[in-house]
């Protein structure tokens, strides 16, 4: 059977690096690998539209997180915290019971352009899912920044050799959890 596996990014731009990482990660999952990437160009969350009825992107999106057998978000760090798409699609899943995140095995990764390769935007992805009681993988960690040199990113892939890696080992330990 496949292994379902829900992309978050939380950068929108076509070219983005996140979308980039969880595109390599996925590939480096393995061959049963059903990849999905949800659409994270949500509207914002306003009381009045979730009264008026749900946006269909919000139900397609939970659907997606309910179907999937694990979930590789990546997040740009904006300002030291996590992106604002990336929180804005949390708290949009939160509205739905039974919470959709619920032991739901999730790997965490960063593509920013400092140094850090966005430790604090984990640590905040880190501290916003624990309201939902995912089970998030804690090892290894991957923070892609300017602390790794050359052409990182080619071709919509994530091509360092070490750092795939890595990557290929995250996306093992998150299917031992799924
Ligand atoms: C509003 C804003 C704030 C940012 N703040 C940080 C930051 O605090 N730390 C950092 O390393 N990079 C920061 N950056 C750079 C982004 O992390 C970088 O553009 C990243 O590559 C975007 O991800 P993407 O390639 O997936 O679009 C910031 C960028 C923007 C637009």
């Amino acid at each position: 059977m496949a292994f379902a596996l829900l992309g978050m990014s939380g950068a929108l731009r076509a070219a983005s690096t996140n979308t980039a990482l969880i595109r390599s990660g996925a590939a480096l999952a393995g061959d049963d690998v059903d990849f999905t990437l949800a659409d994270l160009d949500l509207p914002l969350y306003n009381g009045d539209v979730e009264d008026a009825g749900y946006p269909e992107k919000v139900e397609t999106l939970v659907a997606q997180i309910r179907a999937a057998d694990a979930i590789v978000m990546s997040t740009p760090e904006y300002n030291k915290n996590l992106s604002g798409v990336m929180k804005n699609a949390l708290d949009w899943q939160s509205r739905f019971s039974p919470g959709p995140l619920t032991d739901k095995p999730v790997a965490i990764l960063s593509a920013t352009a400092g140094r850090s390769g966005g430790e604090l935007a984990q640590f905040s992805l880190r501290h916003c899912l624990t309201p939902f009681g995912p089970k998030i993988l804690q090892q290894p960690q991957l923070h892609i920044g300017s602390n790794y040199d050359g052409a990182v990113f080619a071709d919509g892939q994530f091509v360092d050799p070490k750092g795939r890696e890595k990557l290929a080992e995250i996306m093992q330990s998150l299917r031992a959890v799924a």
